[in-house]
């Protein structure tokens, strides 16, 4: 679990899906469904599901969160307390995995990686969106000192927060891009695509090899 995004995730629990809401302009939703709708039918995990405020489109699913705040208040049936580098379930149980907005705030990609690989059957895939800084070298500067602002502003005055919501713009730096993040993988870098202002919130499709 991460010692730093625990304390975080559990403090704005109550006000985490309405400031989404605001500091995306009400996009957050689409940008997540356009992701369930590259997974196929089937079982699905919910990787750091939070508050469980997706749809996916009656897919089975199951989420796990090592933050019980954020979990208490999902209406998901199927929730554990649990993170994704130790994922408890056994080999090829899911016909699929989605991750929202969570991969920055993981203690290690490599071996979330690692048992998204081992817990997806063969040929199923995994979806993973997230933010990151825009491609472009400028637009990254910009984007960089937009954030240093509106997310602390933000937070203070929505969620009287304002470190927290610092430490989200921090960790919008804690990643290499997710082109070069996902390649090279035991899971097949399928498909990217970038949406939202300058392209700073990435999707990525993966899949795990037959053989
Ligand atoms: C930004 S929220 C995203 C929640 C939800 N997926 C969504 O789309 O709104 C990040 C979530 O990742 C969870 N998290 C933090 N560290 C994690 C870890 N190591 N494994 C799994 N989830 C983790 C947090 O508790 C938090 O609920």
């Amino acid at each position: 679990m991460s010692e730093v995004s625990d304390p975080i995730f559990a403090k704005i629990a109550n006000r985490y899906d309405r400031i989404n809401r605001i500091l995306s302009l009400g996009q957050e939703r689409k940008w997540r469904a356009f992701g369930i709708r590259q997974l196929e039918q089937g079982s699905v995990l919910d990787l750091g599901c939070g508050t469980g405020d997706t749809d996916f489109e009656g897919r089975t699913v199951v989420g796990i969160d090592p933050v019980i705040e954020m979990l208490a208040l999902s209406p998901v049936v199927a929730r554990v307390v649990a993170v994704g580098e130790a994922l408890p379930f056994r080999d090829a149980s899911f016909d699929g995995v989605f991750s929202g907005y969570v991969f920055r705030n993981l203690t290690s990609v490599d071996e979330t990686l690692d048992e998204v690989h081992r817990v997806l059957k063969p040929g199923a895939a995994a979806v993973v969106i997230g933010l990151s800084r825009p491609a472009n070298p400028i637009l990254r500067v910009l984007h960089r000192v937009g954030t240093a602002v509106v997310l602390p502003v933000v937070g203070l005055v929505f969620a009287g927060a304002p470190k927290e919501y610092w430490y989200l713009h921090r960790s919008l730096d804690a990643l290499p891009q997710p082109e070069d993040l996902f390649a090279g993988r035991r899971l097949d870098y399928e498909k990217h695509w970038r949406t939202g202002l300058f392209g700073f919130v990435y999707g990525a499709r993966l899949r795990k090899p037959r053989t």
